[in-house]
């Protein structure tokens, strides 16, 4: 068994490597182990742990996979959730070259935490990021329909969207025949 002063040095490291990120839920459980998990924004050394993660999902047809490069490209996007310094859930806001939209994309969490309100906590963060934007409607192409509905997220008809957006389809196992829903949120009044 840990010694208890393990444990608050431990803490203590966790506080010290998020100061940036907000706790979104602490964990004691027996014998001493932690469960410490943070929302925060990615920086670099996190872009190795968010291309894992994706790629994962992106082996099972997901999500599309990213490369390496990309995360690093658009490191700034990305949101993320860590336990114990390890990356368990990620999530982009990528603004469009479009007037006040911004999409959702490469939302994953690591299988063995599903269902514990991570998925729910990713996408709001970038909804409050959109919002201190002034992004006014957020989109998201899915297979997890139900998902997003509970966030409030409306079906969009496909061609509603700009064509600037279908530039990533190219790279997805279903194109040309696009197996994904279409979903709005819209947080900025009427487009
Ligand atoms: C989709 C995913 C991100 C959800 O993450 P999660 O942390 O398990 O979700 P949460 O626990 O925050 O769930 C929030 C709500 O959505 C529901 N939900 C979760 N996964 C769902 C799914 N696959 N389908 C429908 N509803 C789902 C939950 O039951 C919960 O409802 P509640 O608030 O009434 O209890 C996760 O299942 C995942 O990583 N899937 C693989 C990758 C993927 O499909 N990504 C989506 C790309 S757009």
């Amino acid at each position: 068994m840990l010694p208890a002063c393990f444990l608050f040095e431990e803490v203590d490291k966790c506080l010290e490597h998020d100061v940036s990120g907000s706790f979104i839920r602490d964990r004691f459980v027996t014998e001493y182990i932690i469960y410490r998990e943070m929302l925060r924004k990615a920086k670099i050394a996190d872009a190795k742990g968010i291309y894992r993660l994706i790629s994962f999902w992106a082996k099972k047809n997901k999500v599309l996979e990213r490369p390496l490069n990309y995360i690093y490209e658009n490191i700034r996007d990305f949101w993320i959730c860590t336990q114990n310094r390890r990356i368990i859930g990620s999530c982009a806001l990528h603004v469009i070259g479009w007037e006040d939209l911004a999409e959702i994309k490469s939302l994953v969490v690591d299988k063995r935490k599903h269902k514990k309100g991570i998925g729910k906590e990713l996408v709001e963060a970038c909804v409050k990021e959109a919002k201190s934007l002034g992004v006014k409607n957020i989109f998201v192409l899915t297979f997890v329909e139900t998902f997003f509905r509970h966030l409030g997220f409306k079906k969009l008809s496909k061609n509603k969207l700009p064509h600037k957006i279908w530039s990533d389809c190219i790279n997805c196992v279903y194109f040309p025949n696009c197996k994904e829903e279409s979903l709005i949120l819209n947080i900025g009044g009427r487009r």
